[in-house]
């Protein structure tokens, strides 16, 4: 009685095996059958009522059941892991007759593309290209510049100072002093670079931005040179004639000193959030150069006179091409830099 059981389960099962539509379908299956509680286990239970010879011959017969149904277990699940991978294999091919995309073009940051047209300018007008290191000395950055530790005008310039008394320049104007030695008179120098300060970053303000200084040293040399230069400067920015005015500008190392202002690019001088509706746009602080700075360059400046300009390069980078936001530049974000 209880092999015509068995022998009825097991067909029953070894059917629904192979009638499974998937992988969670023959796991119920499984379970159901030859899990702990299940039709199987069920059925040696029942065993232990057999006579001892009987019982035998039927857990034979149980174990074959078993291992029948586990094989066609089996051999179901390699036929869906076969069907899986064919589908997957179907989906996913490459097309190896495409061509390579090849290694994506960089480009120049956007302030080095403005420093390089500034530099081209300043050559073809005679101007020789120098740079100067990072860090500076107390004397280079202050001093010569007409700065003594005294003054109140050191707290322009918020400063980082190095431990051993040396400091991260707070401007290019250190060069100014490098160059009048390395050159002497007449000279026509710029001096693009870093330059850090100790500052509270936010969209206006950074630690570490961009200048480009530059200086001329002749006989004579008047306001009107200087403006001369400043206009032609920012025509070949800006691509288009600008209108200048001078204000008075104070910094120890010129003397007069003047923000140059142009009409804002933006509106036209009809005042704009760019310009903060004043129609202008501060960005040239420059003057004669002061003696007491000629002469800490060893140049007399009874024989000699000069101008002297700071231009903003990160500014000019964010006017140019509009950006609001200062950290932008700085950051490498390449997501935002690859525009340019
Ligand atoms: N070095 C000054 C600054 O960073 C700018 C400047 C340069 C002003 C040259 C006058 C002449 O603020």
């Amino acid at each position: 009685m209880l092999e015509g059981k068995l022998e009825e389960l097991s067909q029953g099962a070894v059917a629904r095996v192979r009638a499974a539509a998937n992988a969670e379908d023959l796991e119920a299956i499984r379970v159901e059958i030859l899990g702990r509680k299940g039709t199987l286990a069920a059925v040696s239970k029942d065993m232990g009522k057999l006579a001892p010879a009987e019982r035998a011959r039927i857990g034979k017969l149980l174990n074959a059941a078993k291992q029948g149904l586990e094989a066609a277990i089996e051999e179901r699940k390699k036929a869906f892991a076969a069907a899986a991978l064919q589908k997957r294999l179907d989906r996913e091919w490459m097309d190896m007759t495409l061509p390579a995309p090849g290694p994506r073009p960089g480009s120049l940051h956007p302030i080095t593309q403005i420093q390089m047209e500034i530099e081209d300018l300043f050559t073809s007008l005679g101007f020789t290209v120098l740079s100067g290191p990072e860090v500076e000395t107390e004397f280079n950055n202050f001093d010569a510049l007409n700065i003594p530790s005294d003054h109140p005008a050191r707290d322009m310039q918020d400063t980082f100072w190095l431990e051993d008394g040396n400091l991260l320049r707070t401007h290019t104007s250190p060069v100014q002093v490098r160059g009048m030695k390395r050159l002497g008179p007449p000279l026509r120098m710029i001096a693009p670079g870093r330059v850090f300060r100790n500052e509270e970053v936010d969209a206006s303000h950074e630690h570490t931005f961009y200048q480009l200084e530059g200086m001329m040293i002749d006989r004579e040399v008047s306001i009107a040179h200087l403006v001369y230069y400043m206009k032609t400067l920012l025509g070949g920015i800006f691509h288009r004639s600008v209108t200048v005015r001078l204000r008075p500008g104070y910094f120890p190392f010129v003397e007069p000193g003047f923000e140059l202002d142009i009409k804002c690019l933006i509106c036209g001088g009809d005042g704009c959030p760019v310009c903060k509706q004043s129609g202008w746009l501060e960005l040239l602080p420059c003057g004669l150069v002061h003696p007491n700075v000629l002469r800490n360059g060893g140049i007399d400046p009874d024989q000699w006179n000069g101008f002297a300009f700071g231009l903003g390069l990160t500014r000019l980078a964010m006017m140019r091409y509009v950006i609001d936001d200062i950290r932008l530049l700085q950051g490498g974000d390449l997501r935002f830099l690859r525009q340019f």
